[in-house]
């Protein structure tokens, strides 16, 4: 047996739903450059889920259909006023979400047209349980989704009450395209093996939402942030960042497993980290940003990924830094749908091997004899 480490370079199943080839990142063929300039996160959640771009008539009535779903039911929402304020919302969400299924008629119902209809509920539902527990923690009353608004509309508004203006829209919106989906990462990974054994989409989202958690995967954007805040002004990056090098630490946001020539989506982030940090009139996160990236790279060769601009992004738009992995799972939830649903189609268990290497030819002894033997 040979073991790829980290299943590095392993191909375990075949997939039309996005790929990474030479570093371009492209869902059902469109290159994401084009899909973050000119798209809209529910015509990429389209185009996730169907393979192809919709019809004004198809999106309208996705979004319809999303708009409808948005509401979480009334018992969830007071299971969520029992959880501690000091919870830890990607465990809130994790949780949640597994919660949903005890309240959906359908929840074991597999079949592809039930499955469908999860797909919307989850992805409606999931940033209504964001903003819902946001608010609970600080004593305040869930705020009800609005109809006919779009997600990242949906999002900005059911944290504060306030209606969003178009700039942090657009750029929430923006940033959910750029989170959709990314081939084989660990947490779609985890939703493909869960599918595998034909568990039903809550338990595959729910055992996604556990992978994405983790700081090398989407818990990275908030570590990104924790950075800053403990760097805290633009003349303490070098040395910060030299001591970490030297102590062989990680900096959080830099790095990836596939692309090793640069991410293509942190493109995007750094030019959205730099348009609101203009609008804002707050210049302190970005320019960080920019010169932690400079020094990484010069002194390391290694490049930022989705999450590190990312951060300053949703601090930009006011969001609080323990919302930003939770974002990523309300943009994810429809790439793990749409993979979710690939898997059912052409199923077969994924199951690898593992290389034994503990002992072996061992000989049982009693309890009693072993007590016998060290008395
Ligand atoms: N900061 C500093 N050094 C890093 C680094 C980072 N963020 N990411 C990788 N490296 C270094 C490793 O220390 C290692 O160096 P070495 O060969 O001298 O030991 C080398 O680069 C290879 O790293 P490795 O962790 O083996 O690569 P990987 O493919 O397993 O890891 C990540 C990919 C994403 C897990 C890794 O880059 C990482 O931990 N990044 C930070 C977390 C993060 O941003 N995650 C979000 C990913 S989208």
């Amino acid at each position: 047996m040979t073991v790829a480490s980290g299943l590095e370079g392993v191909v375990a199943v075949t997939s039309e739903i996005s790929s990474i080839v030479d570093g371009v990142l492209t869902y059902r063929g469109y290159n994401i450059d084009d899909l973050a300039d000119f798209s809209t996160f529910e015509e990429v959640t389209y185009l996730l889920w169907h393979g192809y771009l919709p019809s004004q008539e198809e999106l309208d009535q996705l979004k319809v259909d999303l708009s409808r779903s948005f509401s979480l039911p009334s018992e969830l929402i007071e299971q969520m006023k029992l959880y501690p304020s000091t919870a830890n919302p990607m465990a809130v969400l994790r949780s949640a979400v597994s919660a949903l299924a005890l309240y959906d008629g359908d929840a074991e119902n597999n079949t592809i047209e039930e499955n469908w209809k999860k797909a919307i509920r989850l992805t409606a539902q999931i940033p209504t349980i964001i903003t819902s527990f946001c608010r609970i923690r600080k004593n305040l009353a869930p705020i009800q989704p609005l109809e006919n608004v779009g997600i990242a509309a949906n999002f900005l508004y059911m944290l504060t009450g306030k209606l969003p203006n178009e700039v942090a829209i657009k750029a929430l919106d923006k940033a959910l395209i750029l989170h959709a989906d990314h081939e084989l990462n660990a947490s779609t990974f985890a939703a493909r093996v869960t599918t595998g054994t034909l568990a039903d989409m809550y338990s595959a989202v729910t055992a996604a939402i556990a992978a994405l958690k983790g700081p090398l995967h989407g818990g990275a954007n908030e570590q990104v942030m924790k950075t800053l805040k403990s760097i805290g002004s633009v003349s303490s990056v070098e040395s910060y960042i030299q001591s970490k090098l030297d102590n062989k630490e990680k900096i959080m946001g830099f790095g990836h497993r596939v692309y090793k020539n640069g991410d293509p989506r942190a493109k995007h982030l750094r030019d959205m980290s730099k348009q609101l940090s203009a609008y804002v009139g707050n210049p302190v996160w970005y320019e960080m940003s920019i010169l932690i990236d400079k020094l990484v790279v010069d002194k390391k060769g290694i490049l930022p990924n989705v999450d590190f601009y990312s951060a300053s992004v949703y601090s930009y738009l006011e969001i609080e830094e323990d919302l930003f992995t939770p974002i990523f799972a309300m943009s994810r939830i429809t790439g793990w749908a749409a993979h979710i649903m690939e898997q059912y189609a052409n199923n077969r268990l994924i199951r690898p091997r593992a290389e034994y290497t503990g002992p072996v030819n061992q000989h049982y002894v009693t309890i009693t004899q072993r007590a016998m033997v060290n008395s």
